[in-house]
């Protein structure tokens, strides 16, 4: 297989307007609950991105009609309830996406035949009985290896029922995975974080028709629930818009207007952490589209950035985005520290080590500690850093490129696609000048 490479030209600025593709979340949970519903859903600006359409095609797998996405994000999608759904002729592929893993893991475990879910390299590595444990309470058979990893093997003809959970961790695919479980359980499903997580899943569910009862940090749902076929809008991924923010926030002379983006309150943490830096954003046009917050972000550069102890309150609401953020913090005056995000150490790769390791060969003094980082600002050199596969390192160290003094040339980019189809001509198109290579 070839290697995708970029490689960054130091200097430069973002300016302009630009529109990030559709929210992964959303878009994975459009299709699932479009495929599990009633009648004809339809999505406009769904992301076709390869994890959403690892999604979309694991639903193709067990039959079910989907039209699109065309090259407007328009996905059409025939539901006829959990009960028209096939059993699938071979394994689910589900490559990178941990979000098509978990939730998946959820919503077929009750369903009358077997499924096996599989997955690349990464996603074969990362912990599953945060779900596997709570939904074998709930009665669901998952076998995975022996580390908790995948594959997982669903066994069917399971009779699920509701559990009350208090989750250990605050994690929404913990938290979607039982609630959608919970559709298809006899009683209540309950579900208490221990801090606020994306609640993407509890504002679809309602658009599709299904109660979902929220009390404090506990949120419920009925089993037998039938979900009833609508029309999705899918905003902007303020995640994918993450990196444009940080990278006009670090370059002086910066003016973007990133439209369209969702700025709902449990994904807006990258916003707040950048304010707090000192970051100049602006929200204009705020707007609801079907349930979900919605506005044009103005970020202009220049504003002086100041190293901060980031609140660990903000953690889950910025859970993607720090990848972006340390490269923001390696731009400002005086220390961050990052502590609670032991996360990071279980996405697409150990964000905390693979960022400090970047950051240190580009010249930045970044410790890593159990549950976080300590990033003592400095100039950005020059050299090749590897984002292991993770799309959200590749563009991070991308955007570094602003600020940096050398050239950096960025190893194993191929899944920028997973999230951000069109990455290298939308930053290209702001200003940053990117190549992108390729190498046997
Ligand atoms: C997601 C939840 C988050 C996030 C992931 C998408 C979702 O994971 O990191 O990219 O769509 O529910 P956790 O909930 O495990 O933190």
């Amino acid at each position: 297989m070839t290697e995708r490479i970029f490689q960054v030209t130091p200097g430069g600025r973002l300016q302009g307007e630009a529109r990030v593709p559709g929210d992964k979340s959303i878009s994975h949970r459009a299709i699932m609950f479009g495929a599990f519903a009633h009648g004809r859903t339809t999505i406009d600006g769904f992301l076709s991105g390869a994890d959403n359409l690892a999604t979309l095609n694991a639903f193709r797998a067990m039959g079910v009609s989907i039209d699109g996405p065309d090259e407007r994000g328009r996905v059409v999608v025939d539901g006829h309830g959990p009960e028209a759904l096939q059993a699938p002729t071979g394994p689910l592929d589900l490559g990178n996406s941990g979000t098509s893993m978990r939730l998946l893991s959820g919503l077929l475990s009750s369903l009358p035949f077997d499924v096996t879910l599989i997955g690349d390299g990464s996603l074969s590595r990362r912990p599953m009985r945060r779900v596997t444990e709570p939904l074998g309470q709930m009665g669901a058979e998952i076998e995975a290896t022996p580390e908790g990893t995948p594959p997982l093997h669903i066994r069917g003809g399971r009779a699920l029922r509701g559990i009350d959970y208090p989750m250990p961790v605050a994690s929404a695919q913990v938290k979607s995975a039982l609630l959608l479980a919970g559709l298809s359980a006899q009683g209540r499903t309950c579900v208490t974080e221990p801090a606020p997580s994306r609640d993407h899943t509890e504002r679809m569910l309602t658009a599709f028709g299904c109660p979902v009862e929220r009390d404090g940090a506990t949120v419920c749902v009925e089993g037998g629930a039938r979900l009833q076929a609508t029309a999705i809008d899918v905003p902007g991924d303020i995640s994918s818009a993450a990196f444009f923010l940080v990278g006009a926030a670090i370059a002086p002379g910066s003016d973007l207007l990133l439209r369209h983006v969702g700025i709902n309150p449990t994904r807006t943490g990258v916003l707040d952490i950048l304010r707090l830096m000192g970051a100049d954003i602006a929200l204009e046009n705020e707007r609801d589209i079907g349930g979900e917050p919605v506005a044009d972000l103005r970020v202009r550069g220049g504003a002086p950035l100041r190293g901060i102890e980031i609140p660990e309150a903000l953690v889950p609401l910025a859970i993607d985005e720090f990848p972006a953020l340390f490269i923001a913090a390696a731009c400002a005056e005086g220390r961050t520290v990052l502590t609670g995000a032991r996360e990071l150490r279980v996405k697409e790769s150990d964000r905390i080590q693979v960022m400090a390791d970047g950051l240190q060969t580009l010249g930045v003094s970044a410790t890593p500690t159990d549950d976080g980082i300590v990033i003592e600002p400095g100039p950005i050199g020059g050299g090749e850093v590897q984002s292991h596969g993770d799309h959200r390192i590749a563009m991070s160290f991308a955007m570094a490129g602003l600020r940096a003094n050398g050239v950096i040339t960025i190893r194993d980019c191929a899944n920028v696609d997973t999230s951000f189809p069109g990455f290298v001509a939308l930053a290209s198109a702001c200003g940053l000048t990117l190549q992108e290579a390729q190498a046997a």
